[in-house]
């Protein structure tokens, strides 16, 4: 079982930020990533559509033998992972949720402002909104989504003028709040960290879950005896479910890309 694959996915192509990081904190894992650019958004459908986007996908994966899921998506992990924990009781299913814990944590009582962009429907989940009712009184958090980043990272304009326009204008109103900390609650946002960072300054910190879900699938795998005892390089297999030719080359640019 242990060189059997981690299946990861998400709604297109963001989830490659969390596979980024997987490969570096598990370098001899064999990965399949499936990119759903077919149905992106997810951030803008129904919980029950996502979540049902989400079972196809985990079923997917189990018929490929996978040793353990990544929910690469904090929409789909807020509309879909408890639910999918449930019915598959066997394999671990990693997912992402906005980094407001280590954000608030460090600006608790500084009277410094965090910014939270996430999907829409991340933000009205009660899985959200129980960690922003955790964290409110420590920190000032500002809520926002940006269905923009996600079309343009799609779009393979993550680094074109039309993401700084498009930021340009979604945060031209918080030049003036003074933020601190961006929370990048959508796994394509950290494509347009560049673009946030020439908008809202040099200093400003950024928090994204990745990290922290790499370090998790880490310690679901030593937990379940499945960790792979290759010492080379595993394999990395990138999938689409858009007819679109160019999305894996574009998947494998993104996934080149370094921080
Ligand atoms: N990448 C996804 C997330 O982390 C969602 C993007 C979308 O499809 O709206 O939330």
């Amino acid at each position: 079982m242990n060189n059997n694959p981690i299946g990861i996915f998400d709604s297109g192509l963001g989830g490659i930020s969390v596979l980024r990081e997987m490969k570096k904190i598990l370098p001899c894992e064999n990965y399949i990533y499936m990119g759903d650019s077919k149905n992106a958004p997810y951030g803008t459908k129904l919980t029950s559509e996502v979540y049902e986007l989400s079972k196809h996908w985990v079923e997917y994966f189990l018929e490929r033998n996978a040793k353990a899921i990544v929910i690469a998506c904090n929409t789909a992990t807020s509309a879909a992972a408890a639910r999918l924990r449930k019915l598959y009781t066997d394999i671990p299913i990693i997912g992402l949720e906005p980094a407001l814990k280590p954000a608030a944590t460090k600006y608790a009582d500084t009277g410094k402002k965090i910014l939270v962009l996430a999907t829409e429907l991340t933000l009205r989940e009660d899985k959200f909104q129980h960690l922003l009712h955790q964290y409110s009184d420590k920190a000032e958090i500002l809520l926002l989504p940006a269905p923009g980043i996600v079309e343009l990272v799609e779009a393979d304009k993550a680094d074109s003028e039309e993401m700084l326009s498009y930021i340009e204008n979604l945060l031209s109103p918080y030049i003036v709040k003074n933020i601190s900390g961006v929370v990048l609650g959508c796994t394509h946002f950290p494509f347009a960290k560049w673009a946030i960072k020439k908008v809202l300054g040099e200093n400003v910190e950024f928090f994204d879950g990745a990290e922290g879900a790499a370090r998790e699938v880490l310690h679901q795998l030593k937990l379940h005896d499945t960790l792979s005892s290759s010492t080379t390089p595993g394999t990395i297999e990138l999938l689409n479910s858009s007819d679109d030719p160019d999305k894996i080359d574009l998947s494998q640019r993104l996934l080149n890309t370094v921080e």
